[in-house]
């Protein structure tokens, strides 16, 4: 599956046409997996001030982030007993002296806005702590970066995200598996709800930069197919949660600077090129996996959707490589040695305690899993198509083509096509 969306990626870096079609995709499952896995272990978790409560794992590796102290490399979700609810209360908590609840660990809910599943982070009986501050490593989807840094919504118990034909089917799940499947599609929910910011800013850019109209038309296509997928991800994560979740508020402060073709093409690289073909890949390997109805419905559609998405960041760039030369290249070139770099250095924790069939009948994979599909996207897919479009030779841009009158997604016309 791999080769058919390098072949699709390399039509648009060589041919330079944008069809907008998507693929069933999946990342190469089976033996001959990478070994060229890197990076560091997990981070060491927090112990936060809830006592004998133990920290959620940090994320691992080049750039990630860890607390100090506690338990080192495992992801945790935290559930808490009642009988544990009631002897935290009695001692106090976390809350300090004379404290009536127990409450997350810190780190779990470093602002209000980012632990609603809790009255300023206090537990009630058999609540879990989700650490809805760590998406973990790798990619799902678009990332809304600003300053380097990735943005994200809060969390907030809201049913209006919920889609209206979810599923009421019961869940046969340990405690420890559900709690640990309502943190991951949580992640993801609040992932995708990033990429319908990250395709609003790229219209934007599309039309600060004068491109054609296709890209800017695929452009707010893409964002809605976010939304959809925002929607679809805080479905599951309700769904494992036991009450309706959605997003809070979105900071929205430096995240407009005046683009550039050099800067813009940098971020397409990086949250498209990178990001958008590292999504697709990974989401077809969860939906190999998964058995769950609802999940498989909604990885079919994220995994065909982020393909194209995929493409397009790709035509973007190849679009705008012919249109600012030399300057433009270098910038392109140059953040995708960052990004892959990154890629391969990226290694989170294992979860522990959790029902590893299940895990994976609810569309999750394991973190070697997750980092095996990575470095084997990266190796089959990301880099040769990047080598490719980067040994093109520049040509002029074509005119764009004119809009298509029906509703059907026009090709672009790249630099080396044909008018
Ligand atoms: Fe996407
Ligand atoms: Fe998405």
């Amino acid at each position: 599956m791999n080769r058919e969306l390098r072949a699709r990626i390399m039509h648009i870096v060589g041919a330079g046409v944008f069809t907008g079609l998507s693929l069933a995709l999946g990342c190469q499952d089976g033996a001959g997996g990478s070994a060229e896995i890197a990076g560091g272990t997990g981070g060491a978790g927090g112990a936060g001030g809830a006592g004998e409560q133990g920290g959620a794992g940090g994320q691992g590796g080049a750039g990630g982030q860890g607390g100090a102290g506690g338990q080192g490399g495992v992801a945790e979700t935290r559930c808490f007993p009642p009988e544990e609810v009631r002897a935290n209360a009695g001692a106090g908590g976390a809350g300090g002296a004379g404290g009536s609840a127990a409450t997350c660990p810190s780190q779990y809910h470093p602002n209000p806005v980012s632990c609603v599943l809790y009255e300023n982070g206090r537990l009630e009986d058999g609540q879990c702590c989700y650490d809805v501050n760590n998406p973990g490593v790798g990619a799902c989807g678009r990332p809304f970066f600003v300053g380097g840094e990735p943005r994200l919504a809060g969390v907030e118990a809201r049913a209006d995200w919920v889609l209206a034909d979810a599923t009421d089917e019961p869940l046969a799940l340990d405690p420890a598996t559900r709690a640990a499947l309502a943190e991951a599609w949580l992640a993801d929910a609040r992932l995708e709800h990033a990429s319908v910011a990250s395709f609003a800013r790229f219209a934007l850019d599309l039309l600060a930069l004068g491109a054609p109209p296709a890209l800017i038309d695929a452009a707010q296509r893409a964002l809605s197919d976010e939304l959809h997928h925002a929607r679809a991800c805080f479905t599951l994560a309700s769904r494992y949660a036991g009450r309706s979740l959605g997003p809070g508020t979105l900071a929205l402060d430096g995240a407009l600077d005046a683009p550039t073709l050099a800067s813009a093409a940098a971020s397409a690289v990086r949250e498209g090129c990178v990001g958008e073909t590292l999504a697709a890949l990974q989401a077809g390997a969860q939906r190999s996996r998964a058995r769950d109805p609802e999940v498989r419905r909604a990885l079919d559609r994220i995994a065909a959707d982020e393909a194209a998405h995929a493409e397009l960041a790709w035509a973007f760039v190849r679009w705008a490589a012919a249109r600012g030369g030399e300057p433009v290249r270098a910038a392109v070139a140059r953040a995708f040695d960052e990004a892959l770099a990154a890629v391969r250095a990226a290694r989170g924790p294992e979860r522990a305690g959790i029902d590893a069939a299940a895990w994976h009948d609810h569309g999750r994979l394991t973190e070697a899993e997750r980092a095996r599909c990575h470095l084997d996207a990266v190796r089959e897919v990301i880099a040769p198509c990047a080598e490719a479009l980067l040994s093109t030779p520049p040509t002029p841009p074509t005119p764009p083509t004119p809009p298509a009158p029906s509703a059907a997604p026009a090709a672009i016309a790249g630099p080396g096509a044909p008018a």
